[in-house]
């Protein structure tokens, strides 16, 4: 896997590039093995939906997916295919509708690790101050952990490492699997999330390894060389492997008639 080899620090891996139909798509698909995201910059000044189905035609994505959470009858209102993310004092999404930050999660709290391989972030309008979205390349920091502390890393493969539960308002459901696996092509996958819908089971593998894990992805996600903040500008799309990154947001200000509004869309399929 490419990714294993990118370093965040380097300042060319977030530098916006130019998408404009089926023709430019290769470029895009370079930078996404090469470090797991990439930024377009969309040059069709269209309506968003629009361009979303574009961009998700040159990529192989398919037809957007719903994350099972959002296929229950409580939570069907943030059931659409296209998520507007904006901050609403009147909805209790813990994270579409604050301007709070978000800590290192995966998308699909209740999916099972690898389902949601796509994500796409696309930006209407940015923040005032502040949104950036955070990137941590967790899969290569899984893979330095399995070199350095090899019982570590096997209670984060454990199927029963990591409990997430939804935290929306009188919602009960959870779903428990392991932090990290191994996908048919041999590529390691990630479900690495540590935000307030984790529950660590310490007793998966060896006593006391699952701490030692959680000690180093810590420190890992907080070193330049696999963290990386993006700022979108309006008409940018942040797409990235959900499979293999975690991600998290800067909290943001909003301008009090200009509220950042980004649209998010996932899909099941890998960029092709
Ligand atoms: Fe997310």
């Amino acid at each position: 896997m490419q990714q294993s080899q990118t370093d965040f620090r380097d300042p060319s891996c977030a530098e916006p590039v130019g998408f404009a139909g089926r023709d430019t798509a290769g470029h895009l698909l370079q930078r996404l093995e090469q470090h797991g995201f990439v930024v377009a910059a969309i040059d069709d000044p269209g309506p968003p939906d629009a361009q979303m189905v574009a961009l998700s035609a040159a990529l192989g994505l398919g037809d957007p997916y719903i994350p099972a959470l959002y296929r229950h009858a409580e939570t069907v209102n943030y059931s659409a295919s296209y998520s507007h993310i904006l901050s609403n004092p009147h909805d209790q999404h813990p994270g579409f509708s604050t301007t709070a930050g978000q800590d290192w999660h995966v998308d699909g709290l209740l999916d099972e690790i690898g389902t949601i391989k796509t994500t796409v972030l696309y930006c209407v309008r940015a923040a005032q101050r502040g949104g950036e979205t955070l990137l941590f390349n967790s899969v290569v920091a899984f893979a330095e952990l399995r070199e350095q502390d090899p019982a570590a890393a096997e209670a984060l493969l454990s199927p029963d490492a990591l409990t997430r539960s939804s935290t929306i308002p009188a919602i009960d459901l959870s779903a428990t699997g392991p932090v990290f696996s191994v996908d048919p092509g041999g590529n390691y996958i990630t479900r690495y999330t540590d935000n307030d819908t984790c529950t660590w089971n310490f007793s998966a593998g060896p006593a006391g390894a699952l701490r030692r894990a959680l000690d180093f992805l810590r420190v890992a996600a907080d070193n330049p060389r696999y963290q990386r903040a993006v700022l979108l500008r309006a008409g940018q799309a942040l797409i990235f492997r959900n499979d293999r990154l975690s991600h998290g947001r800067r909290s943001y200000e909003d301008s009090p008639d200009a509220r950042r509004h980004l649209i998010r869309v996932l899909y099941a399929n890998a960029p092709v």
